[in-house]
């Protein structure tokens, strides 16, 4: 059992709705669609915490249009779950956030004040909404009042970074809006617009957050494993974390993480059962009408991130501890995990993945471990030491 778990915080509340573990699976658009959730959940034992949509665009339909967007596919094993909305017209994002509530029934609106791209920051949507926080704060108001006039009254919440820049940063204010506009839950993101997805989260601006608020602040930015979740919820007080990246490297982590909170042991994963999620996923991702292509690349974007887990068995054990590993370190076992990877990242279709699959199951992972833990680098960028702890060095 690890230690610091009795007192923890283990859920949060989002309105009457008590939400275990306190986890959220961080919306990614290109990955958290509908079969990457259902992967997750269902590794999870049905242990999720909250699951979002992508984030759903609402500047460019003259009238919403429900049947226009498929981010706003979800399966009722899924609640409870939110649809995310984003842009800078308060008219339209609460035209859609009506829509959405009376046609699909989610149990919470999201809106996103934290996308950087440029065609979306850009524009004044997502996190372009940090630097016009009069124009937030008229969409949440009209947001909220649009789904007051729905037939079931659901919570809104709201996503954003800490500020645009670090000359900007705004995250205190923007909370003080939230909480006056009526949002119920506050996720932040602890990095700013400008930083993208570089350096590592600010976790101090994210606690000091979760110290000023009066409703539940979810802390966001390179959560990566269960060891990481306890120390942040326990040294910065937020209510709970959200685990975008560090998901698609583990899609366990939430089941991990209701295991530890629960006391249970930790289940350790074998390289077979690994290789066994590409099944579980294809499955999924079959299911949701995916072409035999496009299928393809969820595969190869999946097994990308999750294949950085095998590990030589002859190796030391990373260990369960909260492993930061530098470059060097990590490259140490890379020799099984890249020739399961390449193995897999060359399949030209489906069948031959799924063979190859078999292939490695049945050979080499006999001799892997799978540590998906040993991770450090999220972006995958070669350049970054990720040190624990506030600290970026660029090499
Ligand atoms: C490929 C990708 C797509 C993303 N799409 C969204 C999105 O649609 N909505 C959103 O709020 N955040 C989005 N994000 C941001 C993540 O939700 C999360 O805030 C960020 O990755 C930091 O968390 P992490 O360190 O756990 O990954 C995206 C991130 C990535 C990497």
């Amino acid at each position: 059992m690890l230690k610091d778990v009795e007192n923890l915080k283990k859920t949060f509340k989002l309105r009457n709705l008590e939400i275990f573990p306190n986890t959220i699976l961080s919306p990614m658009d290109g990955v958290t669609d509908a079969p990457f959730r259902r992967l997750c959940r269902v590794l999870s034992g049905n242990r999720m915490g909250l699951l979002v949509s992508e984030f759903v665009p609402t500047n460019a339909d003259e009238v919403f249009s429900l049947t226009g967007h498929k981010q706003l596919k979800f399966y009722p094993e899924e609640k409870p779950f939110g649809i995310q909305i984003f842009g800078c017209y308060p008219d339209k994002m609460a035209a859609a956030a009506k829509k959405i509530a009376d046609g699909l029934h989610p149990d919470y609106i999201e809106v996103n004040a934290g996308c950087p791209a440029p065609k979306v920051a850009g524009k004044g949507s997502g996190s372009g909404l940090l630097r016009d926080l009069p124009r937030l704060q008229e969409i949440l108001h009209d947001t909220r009042k649009a789904l007051d006039s729905c037939d079931v009254n659901i919570p809104l919440t709201l996503k954003c970074r800490i500020g645009w820049d670090d000359e900007s940063i705004n995250v205190m204010e923007t909370l003080k809006i939230a909480e006056g506009e009526g949002v119920e839950l506050l996720v932040v993101h602890g990095r700013t617009r400008l930083q993208g997805y570089n350096g590592l989260a600010n976790w101090d601006w994210i606690g000091k957050v979760a110290a000023a608020a009066k409703i539940p602040v979810v802390g966001n930015g390179d959560v990566n494993s269960v060891e990481c979740a306890l120390e942040r919820i326990n040294t910065y007080g937020v209510s709970g974390v959200s685990i975008g990246r560090g998901a698609m490297h583990n899609p366990w982590i939430f089941g991990q993480i209701a295991d530890a909170w629960e006391g249970k042991p930790a289940h350790i994963i074998t390289a077979e059962e690994a290789l066994d999620v590409f099944s579980i996923y294809y499955k999924f991702l079959e299911e949701e009408g995916r072409t035999e292509l496009g299928a393809m690349g969820r595969l190869k974007q999946l097994a990308a991130r999750l294949c950085k887990g095998f590990v030589d068995g002859s190796e030391d054990a990373a260990g369960s501890e909260n492993v930061i590993l530098s470059e060097v370190e990590e490259s140490k076992g890379v020799s099984a995990a890249m020739e399961v990877r390449q193995t897999l990242l060359t399949a030209q279709t489906p069948e031959e993945f799924f063979e190859r699959k078999e292939m490695l199951k049945n050979g080499i992972a006999k001799s892997l471990r799978y540590e998906p833990n040993r991770l450090v680098n999220l972006n995958g960028a070669k350049d970054n030491t990720l040190v624990f702890g506030n600290h970026y060095v660029n090499r």
